[in-house]
C-alpha cells in the first residue's frame, strides 16, 4: 500500500519498545506521550501516508488533551457503542467538535472472546426487532446509523453481512426510541488488560475517566 484511509490511535497507552504481544504483559505497560505520538500521527498524514488520522477508545477527557495540542484534529474516535453502552455523552462531546463517532462491537462482540450476547439476547430489542419484522442487529446498527455514528460490525457469514447492511430503507419510530432510552446502560467490554497498580491506569475509572 502507497497509504492508509484511515489510521488511529489503538489506546490511549503505550508499551516498552519491541515485539508487542496481547494482552501486552502488565509490567510492559506505560503511559502514552500524547503529544508526541499525535505529532507523529500528524507528520503521517502531512506526508502523505495516509488520508485521515484518528483515536480509538478515548474518554472527552483525554481526547481534550489531544485537542490543546493538535494541529490535525482527530477526525474520528472508535469506541464500544450499540443500545446497551449509549455513549451519550461521548457523542454529544464529539459532535460538538466535529469528531465522527465509530461504534465498533456494534451487536456487543456476540461469540467473541471478549464479546457478550447481552445486545442480540435484549429483551427490548427482540420485541423492536419483531414489530419491524427485522432482526436484533438490524435495530441495533439502525440506532447507531441514527445516532451519526459510523459502524465497524463484523460477519464472516454472507447472509449476515447482506442482513447487516439492510438497515438504510426503515427506520426506528418515536415508541422505539422511548424503549431504547430506558435500556440500563453499561460497557460490555471494560477491557481490564490495561489496568495495573503499577500500569498508568490501576482502575477502569483511570482508563475511562467514568
Ligand atoms: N478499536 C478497538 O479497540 C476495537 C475493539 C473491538 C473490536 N473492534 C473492531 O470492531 C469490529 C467489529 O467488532 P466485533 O467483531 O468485536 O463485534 P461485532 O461486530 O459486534 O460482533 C461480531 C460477531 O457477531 C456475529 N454477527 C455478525 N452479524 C450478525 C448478525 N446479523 N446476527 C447475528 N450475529 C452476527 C459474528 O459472527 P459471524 O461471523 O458468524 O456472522 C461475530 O461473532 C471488528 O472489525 C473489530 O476489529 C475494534
Amino acid at each position: 500500500m502507497e497509504y492508509l484511509d484511515l489510521y488511529l490511535v489503538h489506546w490511549p497507552i503505550s508499551s516498552k519498545p519491541g515485539e508487542v504481544g496481547f494482552p501486552v504483559p502488565k509490567e510492559d505497560l506505560l503511559p502514552m506521550d500524547y503529544r508526541g505520538v499525535w505529532e507523529a500521527m500528524e507528520e503521517s498524514q502531512m506526508l502523505g501516508l495516509t488520508k485521515s488520522i484518528g483515536l480509538s477508545n478515548f474518554s472527552c477527557k483525554k481526547i481534550e488533551t489531544i485537542l490543546t495540542f493538535a494541529t490535525i484534529p482527530p477526525s474520528i474516535n472508535q469506541v464500544e457503542m450499540h443500545p446497551v453502552w449509549q455513549q451519550r455523552k461521548l457523542i454529544e462531546f464529539c459532535k460538538a467538535k466535529g469528531i465522527i463517532v465509530t461504534a465498533y462491537s456494534p451487536l456487543g462482540a456476540v461469540g467473541k472472546i471478549y464479546g457478550s450476547n447481552q445486545v442480540l439476547e435484549n429483551e427490548t430489542l427482540k420485541e423492536i426487532a419483531k414489530a419491524h419484522g427485522k432482526t436484533v442487529a438490524q435495530v441495533s446498527l439502525r440506532w447507531i446509523f441514527e445516532q451519526g455514528a459510523t459502524v465497524v460490525v463484523k460477519s464472516l457469514n454472507l447472509e449476515r453481512m447482506k442482513q447487516n447492511l439492510g438497515i438504510f430503507d426503515w427506520k426506528l419510530t418515536d415508541d422505539d426510541y422511548d424503549k431504547i432510552n430506558q435500556i440500563p446502560q453499561h460497557r460490555l467490554i471494560p477491557s481490564d488488560f490495561w489496568v495495573s497498580p503499577q500500569g498508568p491506569f490501576k482502575t477502569l475509572e483511570e482508563l475511562w475517566d467514568d
